[in-house]
């Protein structure tokens, strides 16, 4: 995926593209590089792994030039060393790339029966010689890139250099995102408005196929076909100050300390409080008329998409299907023409989801996109738009993004149930109250955090760790042991309680922790069999559990988190938080980068 930054700038822009960088590591971290014009000629510094070292490169061997591109990487073609890091470069042109380009074993035969040598493994040098090759030919740098875009298949955003060329720059994005960015007198361009912040907040969005010329002073866009258009300045909603740690020592701690906040103003943008009631008016998706959803999302949003399915299924009597975006868009689902699709996604971006929505919309299905980046391919190529209004999710491992999409998706559950008559005003009226209750409630278990703490040094010590839950909190142990994985690199697997007795309790011993998520409600005394069936073979249990789930099961439990008590509807909105407290702190005790766990991104626009 990577990240990409360009800046024609007035003065040394070597600071603010390493500064930029900073800003897009969240999209990669297996090395970085910058490239300048330095008195007409291409000067890069490149270093493997985190930024800390490009900058320490730079400290040692300043770069200077007002003239210049970034790139930090997630290695696809070739591994993350010195070698393969971006910006790749020839004496002519300097590139950086997000994507993969598809085609280019065949591209890299043509170069190879021109004579031309390689001296890297990825794909990316191959758009080098191929621009390099066309200006050879007597082309100037615009009609290089031109010919050379037309040939290139895959996914890719793309800002390119020239030597000699001190006011020029060029884009190009077919499948990965690219902005501009308009400055006094200066001129940007990245991956998504939280590089570009402290820049600017003047944004162009680049659409799919389009490609641009920038100067200091002016803009050119054309589209796939070459023809000059027009796209829109907008404002970016995204300022400088919204990109900070704070005073927290981790975006992803933050980022759970801001859930009651914007979960609050997510539900805000869909409750009338004149009416105490949801709303979703606005919405061109008529629930009555619908015989089926199908849910595509990926990782934490994929579990956010399996909450939805029980309250859908229960509250509106709407049969629900969700699938793994990467397994849906290749499986050939029959869609029902009379049904509608959910693509889920914080960034909008990911490559499986997008290609899935795309399948959906290709069988007739209209497709509402939940996402936090309403810029993103995924808003822009469905047919309803709701947001998530998260702010930016720095943090790899998501926190605030799944509890505001649940919000969405409880809310909306509601909506469709009293849309379709299978719940009553009153069942609207409580659940929506409890819905609304959920912002404080989520202060005051964020007060559990400490013994929390303790908890999770215990965990830290451990190899395997299960995490079980009926019902929606099924979802919700998935997602607890993803978020463990991902963070502290503990083997974790989440599992219906019920399903248990059928593999995993063969799993069990002193030495695994077990994380049961079981709110009083209809699933208590089910949970409590299997919790039991755990507690007879010695397993360590950790209990997330209400005060009447704690007097039912808490004396079987090694240790106890008390929840307020709450409609088992919105439980999982409440019980993602010591999920994630669990894992937050699990790995902070196991000295792991938090918030750049190793070989993931956060927004993945490759296969
Ligand atoms: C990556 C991230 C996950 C995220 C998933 C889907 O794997 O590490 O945190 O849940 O992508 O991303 P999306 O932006 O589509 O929600």
């Amino acid at each position: 995926m990577c990240g990409i930054i360009g800046i024609l700038g007035q003065d040394g822009v070597a600071s603010d593209l390493l500064d930029g960088l900073r800003r897009l590591e969240y999209r990669g971290y297996d090395s970085a590089g910058i490239a300048t014009l330095v008195n007409g000629h291409i000067d890069r510094r490149r270093a493997e792994g985190k930024l800390r070292n490009l900058a320490d490169v730079v400290q040692d061997s300043p770069l200077p030039g007002r003239t210049g591109i970034g790139h930090t990487r997630w290695a696809t073609h070739g591994v993350p060393n010195l070698t393969n890091a971006h910006p790749h470069a020839d004496e002519r042109v300097a590139v950086v790339h997000n994507g993969i380009i598809e085609n280019f074993d065949a591209l890299r035969a043509d170069l190879s029966a021109r004579g031309i040598s390689w001296s890297t493994d990825t794909d990316t040098e191959t758009i080098v010689h191929l621009i390099s090759a066309a200006m050879a030919d007597g082309l100037g740098p615009v009609e290089a890139v031109k010919s050379v875009i037309r040939r290139l298949q895959g996914a890719f955003a793309l800002a390119i250099i020239f030597a000699g060329h001190d006011s020029l720059m060029i884009g190009a994005r077919k499948g990965s995102p690219l902005a501009i960015g308009h400055g006094e007198g200066e001129m940007y361009l990245g991956s998504d408005a939280i590089v570009l912040a402290p820049l600017t907040r003047e944004i162009t969005y680049l659409e799919d196929g389009d490609w641009c010329v920038l100067t200091r002073d002016s803009l050119e866009i054309y589209d796939s076909s070459n023809a000059a258009v027009d796209r829109p300045k907008v404002e970016s909603a995204v300022s400088g100050d919204m990109i900070g740690k704070g005073n927290f020592p981790h975006y992803m701690l933050k980022e759970i300390y801001e859930q009651p906040s914007v979960v609050g103003d997510t539900l805000q943008a869909h409750f009338n409080p004149a009416e105490k009631r949801l709303n979703f008016e606005d919405l061109s998706l008529d629930f009555k008329a619908l015989d089926r959803l199908t849910i595509m999302a990926c990782g934490t949003a994929f579990y956010a998409g399996l909450t939805a399915k029980y309250w859908f299924e229960s509250l509106a009597r709407i049969p629900v299907e969700v699938d793994i975006a990467s397994e849906f868009r290749y499986r050939e689902a029959p869609l029902s023409p009379q049904g509608a699709s959910i693509a889920i996604s914080q960034s909008g971006e990911t490559i499986d989801t997008l290609e899935a929505m795309r399948f959906a919309r290709g069988e007739g299905n209209p497709v509402l996109a939940l996402v936090n980046v309403t810029e993103s391919a995924i808003a822009r190529e469905a047919d309803a738009v709701l947001k998530t209004l998260a702010g930016p999710e720095i943090g790899v491992a998501s926190t605030k993004a799944f509890t505001t999409q649940l919000t969405v998706l409880a809310a909306l559950a509601i909506w469709a149930g009293r849309q379709r008559g299978a719940i009553s005003a009153d069942d609207e009226a409580r659940l929506s109250q409890a819905l609304v209750g959920i912002p404080a409630l989520m202060a005051q278990v964020l007060n559990h955090d400490d013994s929390i703490r303790e908890i999770a040094g215990k965990v830290a010590q451990t190899r395997d760790v299960l995490y079980l839950g009926r019902g929606s909190m099924f979802p919700l142990a998935m997602e607890g042991a993803l978020k463990l994985k991902e963070i502290s690199y503990i083997h974790a697997e989440g599992y219906a309680a019920g399903e248990m007795k059928h593999g995993p309790i063969a799993l069990i011993d002193d030495g695994v922790p077990v994380v049961v998520c079981a709110p009083s409600g209809p699933m208590l005394e089910k949970t409590a069999s299997n919790v039991e069936q755990v507690a007879a073979r010695g397993g360590r249990l950790i209990l997330i559990t209400d005060a009447v789930g704690a007097k039912r099961l808490g004396g079987t439990a090694e240790d106890v988190i008390v929840m307020p008590t709450v409609d088992s509807l919105v439980a999982p909105l409440l019980y993602a938080l010591p999920i994630q407290l669990l894992a937050y702190h699990a790995a902070v005790q196991k000295g792991t980068d938090v918030d750049q766990p190793r070989n993931l991104a956060k927004s993945v626009t490759v296969e």
